[in-house]
């Protein structure tokens, strides 16, 4: 059996040069986002956007889901992969980085393929599932402590084999270090032994960047 390789800081300049392809609309939302400042760290990384951006098109995925939007770097890998006609709904909770988001998505031209809501995701996720919406691919990427809601709706919310992403579910590295009991570590670590142990999914946990969860509805 092949083990998990140590990822160490040569690595990561290796995988952040060579595992992305440069991008000039990413590596402009990127710099702009950068120079927000300290806030810039909830962005995906740009090698997590070109990995989203191949699931949702080897899956073909038509009705997609994004809840964190942020700067809006997920959503338009997401809107890149997806068919002519599909479309993502983007939940944020926050207005204040849409119209950033909104310029890129329009200089990629995905723009139209995009519908933001501005509102709790735990809320429109549960109106959602009253109203029997249906997806095929569900990216979750915002406040960690609704992390357990937002994975149980999301698998009222998902059709049957299609796909869930889950970002952050290494947590810096924090979730193997049982020295960390704060609340946002030990949601994520709950939740990781909760999926390992849920029989109504299949699922993969990816060491990419901050950890992707991958886990496709049985
Ligand atoms: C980690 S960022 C998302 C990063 C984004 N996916 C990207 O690629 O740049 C998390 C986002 O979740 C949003 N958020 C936090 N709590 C939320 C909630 N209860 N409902 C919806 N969005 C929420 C924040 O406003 C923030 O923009």
């Amino acid at each position: 059996m092949s083990n998990q390789i140590i990822i160490d800081e040569k690595l990561i300049k290796y995988l952040q040069t060579n595992g992305y392809r440069s991008d000039d609309i990413i590596d402009k939302l990127v710099a702009e986002t950068s120079a927000l400042g300290n806030v810039a760290r909830m962005q995906i990384a740009p090698e997590q956007g070109q990995f989203l951006e191949i699931i949702v098109n080897i899956t073909k995925s038509r009705n997609c889901l994004e809840i964190g939007r942020f700067t809006g770097l997920s959503s338009l890998c997401i809107a890149k992969g997806l068919i002519e006609k599909g479309k993502l709904i983007s939940i944020d909770n926050s207005d204040e980085f849409l119209s950033l988001a909104q310029k890129y998505w329009k200089m990629a031209g995905v723009d139209k393929k995009i519908e933001s809501v501005i509102a709790d995701g735990v809320d429109v996720m549960q109106s959602m599932v009253d109203r029997k919406h249906y997806f095929d691919f569900i990216f979750i990427d915002a406040d960690k402590n609704n992390y357990p809601q937002y994975y149980e709706l999301s698998l009222q919310l998902i059709s049957q084999n299609g796909l869930i992403i889950i970002d952050n579910m290494l947590w810096h590295g924090d979730v193997a270090n049982l020295e960390k009991q704060d609340t946002q570590t030990t949601t994520i670590r709950d939740l990781n032994l909760k999926i390992k142990k849920d029989n109504r999914v299949n699922y993969s946990l990816l060491p990419l960047s901050d950890g992707l969860s991958f886990i496709q509805k049985k």
